[in-house]
């Protein structure tokens, strides 16, 4: 089961957009649940409220996780970072993640690789493939994203 998280304050965003394409290019189906954790707002705040630990099970239970943030300040957002916390050190072992972030500057490209993976790989995702960094401007069609996703391909199908 592949499944997105979106850490963009806007609901229905271009990271969200990006996020559901990449999960539909890499399997040739959409994801079967996108979070917006926009929509889980100051529940974010505390432990334990019912609809952070249904988001979670639901990551818990993915084969393939899409963590998708814009780039804000240099790296992903507050908000995806008050998910992130929700997670003990290494829980999600087993998950394969793919960290994804937009951005307006080409100068934050290894804003995804350099701060969102590491923390993905902290609390236990293994993350195969490199990180994925898009422009905000060429989200939907670029080189980068064809070459990131034919090779992410081939190292998510494992070793021939
Ligand atoms: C508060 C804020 C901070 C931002 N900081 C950066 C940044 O440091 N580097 C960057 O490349 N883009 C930055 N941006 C631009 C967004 O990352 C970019 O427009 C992204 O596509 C927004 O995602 P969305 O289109 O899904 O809303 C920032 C935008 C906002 C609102």
């Amino acid at each position: 089961m592949a499944v997105v998280v979106v850490g963009n304050p806007k609901p229905a965003s271009r990271t969200r957009q990006a996020a559901e394409l990449v999960v539909q290019r890499l399997t040739g189906a959409p994801p079967e649940a996108v979070i917006e954790l926009a929509e889980l707002g100051p529940a974010l705040l505390g432990w334990g409220d019912p609809a952070v630990e249904a988001a979670k099970r639901t990551v818990r239970d993915a084969d393939l996780v899409v963590v998708a943030s814009p780039t804000y300040k240099a790296t992903y957002t507050g908000l995806l970072k008050l998910f992130l916390d929700q997670f003990g050190a290494g829980e999600l072992h087993g998950t394969t993640a793919i960290a994804l972030m937009l951005g307006a500057s080409p100068h934050h490209a290894l804003a995804s690789e350099l701060t969102l993976k590491p923390v993905l790989s902290e609390i236990g995702c293994s993350c195969p493939t490199p990180a994925l960094f898009l422009l905000d401007s060429a989200w939907e069609a670029s080189p980068e994203l064809d070459t990131w996703v034919e090779r992410a391909r081939d190292v998510l199908a494992g070793p021939a």
